[in-house]
């Protein structure tokens, strides 16, 4: 008997049927089915954070994350932070702090810190930065990274509390 599975994933908003090998990661599954190649793959064994996603909301290392398990859940991806051409406030935060250089880890931390926002944090740099340290980035000494989210955080909040 063959090792198929029909699994459903509401991905960004958007539902999408595939057939899938049970063995097959929910990394590979996003970047080689849907052309979602946006989360990157670093280690591939749960280590670096390259690779986060939301899944119902919660942020996971989807390289180690079956495809399998996902169905009928919903994922978020970097590609769905995006408006269009019309960054969202906090991929302009990252630009504009330096958040970022060469890029390779910025699709994990963008979505590993929109999980945290997500929480109406206070923001406290000194806690943004515990949660950013998940994630591996060789680049850019965190700094830039830990701004830009706080920034988003006291931004977030002013907007909510008017
Ligand atoms: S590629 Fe998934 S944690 Fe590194
Ligand atoms: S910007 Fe290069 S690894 Fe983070």
């Amino acid at each position: 008997m063959k090792d198929q599975h029909l699994v459903t994933l509401d991905v960004n908003g958007r539902e999408y049927e595939v057939v899938l090998e049970s063995r097959r990661t929910l990394a590979d599954v996003l970047r080689q089915d849907l052309g979602l190649t946006g989360t990157h793959l670093g280690c591939e064994h749960g280590i670096c954070g390259a690779c986060t996603v939301l899944l119902d909301g919660e942020p996971v290392r989807s390289c180690l994350v079956f495809g399998v398990q996902a169905d009928g859940r919903s994922v978020r991806t970097v590609e769905g932070l995006a408006d269009g051409d019309e960054l969202s406030d906090l991929q302009q935060a990252f630009s504009r702090c330096h958040g970022l250089q060469c890029g390779f880890c910025t699709p994990g931390f963008l979505m590993l810190a929109e999980a945290y926002l997500d929480t109406e944090p206070a923001g406290d740099p000194e806690e943004v930065r515990d949660v950013v340290s998940a994630n591996l980035c060789r680049c850019t000494g965190y700094q830039g990274i830990v701004e830009a989210v706080t920034e988003v955080a006291a931004a977030r909040r002013k907007q909510r509390d008017g």
